[in-house]
């Protein structure tokens, strides 16, 4: 029995548990965004593949992928009361929310992801210089603007209790106006020149997603 294989394998194997772990103790608490770990994932591997060479070198496509799924596991310590408020936040509750990937970097501090904490650290960050820590282009991280496309994506196109989700065509609107402020021009051209029946599919898989999207095809055909 070759020993190193079989350790290497046990690693393996306890690190997709422990995600998976991670991934259903933040879908457990947060009802609205169940699925969202998972398909901010699932646009990350979308945006990896079409990315050129010389800037896949620069990245992991594992812990890329591992900081996709984790990026909001510190909403387990927003409260409830917060987190599932069907309503606007006040400012004082948007202030609690924004803590998130704070708490995100310290739950897995010690353990094997520790390496991809600052990414999912700044994964609200704003190429302006606006988002959570104040930090600008050049400063923030490569993975976490990638997180921040998929992230700003999964949003748009999901069910909110107050919302529909957005369309395809709505949705790149949006994302094209919001790139070189918000989000990274570059990565987001790549991201944006895939074809849109392919971006259309990349859809959320979450219950309520699910269950507006079956009741939106059961409507008669009106056109
Ligand atoms: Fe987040
Ligand atoms: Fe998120």
């Amino acid at each position: 029995m070759n020993y190193d294989q079989c350790q290497n394998c046990f690693k393996l194997v306890n690190n997709n548990q422990l995600i998976q772990f991670f991934v259903d103790l933040i879908e457990y608490k947060d009802k609205y965004t169940q699925g969202h770990s998972h398909h901010v994932k699932v646009i990350v591997e979308t945006i990896y593949e079409y990315l050129p060479d010389q800037i896949k070198l620069k990245l992991d496509r594992e812990k890329l992928i591992n900081a996709a799924l984790l990026h909001d596991i510190g909403k387990i310590k927003i409260p409830d009361s917060i987190l599932n408020k069907e309503s606007g936040l006040s400012d004082e509750e948007w202030k609690i929310m924004q803590e998130h990937p704070k708490f995100s970097k310290e739950i897995i501090k010690n353990t094997v992801f520790r390496e991809i904490g600052d990414w999912i650290l700044y994964h609200h960050e704003r190429i302006d210089g606006k988002g959570y820590f104040g930090l600008a282009d050049n400063e923030i991280p490569l993975e976490s603007k990638i997180i921040a496309i998929a992230d700003t994506f999964s949003a748009l196109r999901t069910y909110r209790i107050y919302r529909p989700a957005k369309t395809i065509k709505e949705t790149i609107h949006i994302m094209e106006k919001a790139g070189g402020e918000q989000l990274d021009k570059n990565i987001l051209n790549y991201f944006l020149s895939i074809d849109e029946n392919i971006l259309e599919k990349l859809e959320c898989n979450c219950k309520i997603c699910q269950e507006r999207r079956e009741a939106l095809e059961k409507l008669p055909n009106v056109a």
